[in-house]
């Protein structure tokens, strides 16, 4: 089947006859809280929260297997039923013939459009579906087109099955909640108010009504309502082939109250003859609200088709603004697919990492390490506001290192674990200083590092090993001193704390334990004594990260000690011997864990910034040779790569062993990323990764080998299918990982491997079966997964702006290192990126004249609004100073002309 169609350079597209692919999904919401998704049928769902859903929760198999969709239907005197949505018994059964309906998806940023047209009953439906921003209401807007040479009669029918509850009771007194509803017809629809709510905070008085109201275009009421599924279905119909519909059935009045049966917002409006051509219009709302008053306003908010249509427009602006970047290279398929990716952060924001279909675990919120990493790519297109979200999520940090793993609603709210010990994932230290460090080149805030944050504090202690039998609600969250005071420490102390602890957490090979996972979450069963050297590696980068924002903070700020925790100078121990010994180390970090274990002692000391910094190195350098020198295998043809991992027997996972070669891609990413792997290294570890993991049919690099066995010493894993998520799909995040680490060390052509695969996978519809977006992975078919809400998105945007087009910050300059390839400038030799940088917009554009390919071309000349800067040839790179940014005016765009020419970068 042939894919969609892009109409503008805004990310809309066209897809012909999409209900002809199973498992489409697309999201639509707001931020007020409602968010829902859309099948080409209109199946899917909406809610606001685990417990108040307004449609019927789906996961992906629902999505084809569902009768109870939004649906509106046409009874056409003297012909049949038709629904506009497609979701008839007489329209499945014409699938797969001549005589299926034409039908089209269109949709762009929050909004989708849906048309059908039926030779047999000689009409043509739309149906338009958005959220308005700042309302939990969906809206459809439906019109309906006589298509044919004679008058036709039709009387119209809203019908979307109204679920009202909690998620939970999909398997869980469904019957019995239904008993709850009261359902009551108004002059303009139906509305339901449980009386209460049944959910894992046990029964609760119910506020919220769920709702369906409707009017013509013309103003015109419906004349009566189907309110409950047993009425509008009847004996021995469905949802598809519904009784009310088929016989035209008389509804009840406005004013009926019916209790304890399942919903229907069943709107039945009076017949209407359309001549030839002639059009008519409904507005249906379906929504959630506390406020029953609400409901009643829509009518005058929206009484129209044109004010329905005029607040689309402000619903497409609105989210269009939020992408303010855009991308243009030869390729405009790629410009347009970069535009989703780009929009998928956002998307992620609101719907955490539940509620789209594929993710149906989870209640909402997105996980520790999930927040850290969305917050790069809010860095590039919404900074503002960013250094407080970073300060609001430090205070999530134990003093133990670890952190909390429940996060609430709000900014800088974290839940308390009250029970029992939950998991420690190994990797979650990582991501704050990844985060942080890249705020702070964007930023030139060195000053962030000094900020005080407080520690999370619940029963949970020594990094998830005891609970703190001292502690209990009146504690609060907040860790506290022995005088009962709140400890503070500064954003540094924070970092501190998570890669220290870290570092002396080793398993007996002396690297970092794997304890409850890493990133990858299903390597969950090695506890004991797994290892991941993979994040032993990015531990290792971060020391030495962390010593070299130090640095910086020092010659800026011209202090030479920072205050830190008094319980920390044991962690500072700066001395081969120890590193070398696994028992010693687990020693130092033991006395550690003991001394603040319910309180610290509020005590502070001065160290110095220059002692610091060459302690992290040390213990960074140290890292990495241990690594190199003990973790690299190889095969028979004497190609090598990293081994990533140590199983719960204490063995080395990957290599060339009995069973075949195993080689996973996390192992190779952060020893690239970090710097443990040598130049010559990494090309070893590209040939393996091509001849081991690459898959061009399913989108490129895979996460590992098979290794033909149900490894339960190392994670559940290996009891999915391969081929299939964490067990060796091609999963997006890592993938465009390993692409960001190869850059980032100057194998542009290597990196852009990886992400051109994912790219063409995912644009590659036919086969990847997806809208626009890069998926969360694919599957041993090439199908996209899960798409939408996914870290990979994040990634793959910052790595194409900071890496491919080159354009990052230091510590507050501007850095312009372009690393694109010849085969990526248009037809006029140019690629361009537009974006914010320090509170100002720019277009940056490459002008490679002489066609000249990565490592063939430097920098010759830069200019900024038509002046050349100051500017040393033969550099990779062109730095436009901070003071320099300052020193422009703010409102308009600046251009900015890098023109390249040949000249060897040597690598
Ligand atoms: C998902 C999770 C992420 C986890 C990853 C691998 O990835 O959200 O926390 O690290 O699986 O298990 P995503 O594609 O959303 O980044």
């Amino acid at each position: 089947m042939k894919g969609y169609q892009f109409e503008d350079t805004q990310g809309t597209f066209h897809l012909k006859k999409a209900e002809n692919i199973s498992y489409l999904y697309f999201p639509i919401a707001g931020e007020a809280g409602l968010k829902s998704s859309l099948t080409p049928n209109l199946g899917g769902d909406a809610k606001i929260d685990q417990n108040t859903f307004l449609l019927e929760p789906v996961s992906a198999e629902n999505l084809v297997n569902n009768r109870n969709s939004r649906n509106f239907w046409c009874n056409v005197k003297g012909i049949g039923s038709w629904s506009l949505t497609g979701n008839a018994a007489e329209a499945l059964s014409k699938k797969f013939t001549e005589m299926q309906d034409d039908s089209e998806v269109t949709a762009g940023f929050m909004w989708q459009k849906t048309t059908r047209e039926s030779k047999k009953y000689q009409l043509r439906g739309e149906i338009l579906s958005f959220i308005p921003v700042e309302k939990n209401v969906e809206v459809m807007l439906v019109t309906i087109t006589n298509t044919g040479r004679m008058a036709q009669t039709v009387t119209p029918t809203a019908a979307i099955p109204l679920y009202g509850r909690s998620a939970d009771n999909i398997r869980d007194h469904r019957h019995v909640t239904s008993l709850l509803h009261r359902i009551e017809t108004t002059d303009i629809g139906v509305l339901v108010t449980p009386t209460l709510s049944f959910d894992e905070r046990g029964h609760q008085v119910n506020h919220m009504t769920y709702y369906c109201v409707g009017w013509s275009g013309n103003g015109e009421k419906p004349v009566d309502f189907y309110p409950t599924a047993e009425d509008f279905v009847g004996e021995g119909g469905n949802f598809e082939r519904p009784y009310a519909i088929v016989k035209n059935a008389e509804g009840v009045k406005a004013g009926t109250r019916i209790e304890g049966l399942e919903a229907v917002g069943g709107l039945h409006f009076s017949e209407v003859t359309l001549e030839p051509e002639e059009e008519c219009s409904y507005l249906i709302f379906t929504g959630i609200t506390e406020d029953i008053q609400e409901i009643r306003n829509l009518s005058k908010t929206y009484t129209t088709r044109e004010m329905v249509l005029e607040e689309l427009e402000k619903t497409k602006a609105y989210w269009q603004e939020k992408v303010n970047v855009a991308y243009h290279t030869g390729d405009s398929d790629f410009n347009q697919f970069m535009h989703w990716v780009s929009f998928q952060p956002i998307l992620r924001r609101i719907y955490g990492c539940s509620f789209l279909p594929h993710h149906d675990y989870g209640k909402g919120g997105r996980g520790w390490r999930d927040l850290w990493q969305d917050c790069l790519a809010l860095l590039i297109m919404n900074p503002d506001g960013v250094r407080q979200m970073l300060l609001d999520n430090f205070a999530g940090v134990r003093v133990d290192g670890s952190n909390a793993t429940i996060i609430g609603s709000k900014q800088g709210e974290f839940v308390a674990d009250r029970n029992h010990i939950t998991r420690v994932w190994m990797d979650h230290g990582v991501w704050p200083m990844i985060t942080t460090k890249f705020y702070i080149d964007q930023t030139g805030d060195l000053e962030l590092l000094e900020k005080e944050a407080a520690y999370f504090k619940d029963k949970q202690i020594a990094r998830g090993t005891r609970t703190d039998t001292l502690w209990d609600e009146s504690y609060g969250c907040w860790q506290k001193t022995k005088r009962g005071v709140r400890e503070e420490g500064t954003i540094l102390e924070h970092l501190l704390l998570q890669n220290l602890t870290a570092f002396y957490e080793v398993g007996e090979h002396n690297n970092i334990r794997l304890r409850g996972a890493d990133w990858n979450d299903a390597l969950d069963m090695a506890s004991e004594k797994g290892e991941s050297v993979a994040f032993s590696n990015a531990y290792a980068g971060n020391l030495a990260d962390i010593a070299e924002l130090l640095e910086a903070y020092r010659k800026k700020t011209g202090k030479e000690t920072v205050s830190l925790l008094a319980e920390i100078v044991s962690l500072l121990e700066d001395n081969p011997a120890l590193y070398d010994s696994v028992e010693k180390k687990l020693h130092v970090l033991e006395e550690y864990l003991h001394a603040c274990e319910h309180d610290t002692s509020g005590e502070k000391v001065e160290i110095s910034i220059e002692k610091l910094t060459e302690n992290l190195r040390h213990k960074s350098e140290w890292l990495m040779e241990h690594i190199r020198k003990n973790e690299w295998v190889k095969d028979s043809e004497e190609s090598g790569w990293f081994n990533g991992y140590y199983d719960n027997h204490g063995r080395q996972v990957e290599g060339d062993t009995k069973t075949g070669v195993r080689m996973m891609l996390t192992g190779q990413v952060f020893p690239i990323m970090a710097g443990t792997a040598t130049d010559e290294q990494i090309r070893q570890i590209t040939k393996s990764a091509d001849r081991y993991l690459y898959d061009e049919k399913v989108g490129g690099y895979r996460l590992n080998t098979d290794f033909g066995e149900v490894k339960t010493d190392l994670g559940r894993m290996f009891g999915f299918s391969y081929g299939d998520k964490e067990n060796g799909a091609v999963f997006s995040h890592m993938a465009v990982m390993y692409a960001n680490a190869l850059y980032k060390r100057g194998f542009a052509k290597e990196g852009y491997k990886s992400l051109h695969a994912l790219y063409r996978q995912s644009a590659n519809f036919e086969v990847s079966r997806i809208y626009p977006g890069i998926p969360e992975y694919f599957n041993g078919r090439g199908r996209g997964m899960y798409h939408y809400l996914t870290g990979a998105a994040s990634w793959y945007m910052l790595t194409v702006i900071t890496e491919m087009f080159g354009v990052r910050g230091q510590v507050g300059d501007m850095i312009l290192e372009p690393k694109l390839l010849k085969e990526q400038f248009d037809e006029e030799k140019k690629a361009s990126l537009t974006l914010q940088f320090a509170d100002k917009n720019w277009k940056i554009t490459y002008l490679n004249r002489e066609e000249k390919d990565y490592g063939e071309y430097q920098i010759a000349d830069v200019t900024v609004d038509g002046e050349k800067i100051n500017f040393v040839p033969k550099q990779h790179e062109a730095i436009l100073p901070k003071n320099m940014i300052e020193k422009l005016s703010g409102n308009e765009t600046h251009q900015i002309e890098v023109v390249l020419a040949q000249g060897n970068i040597t690598l």
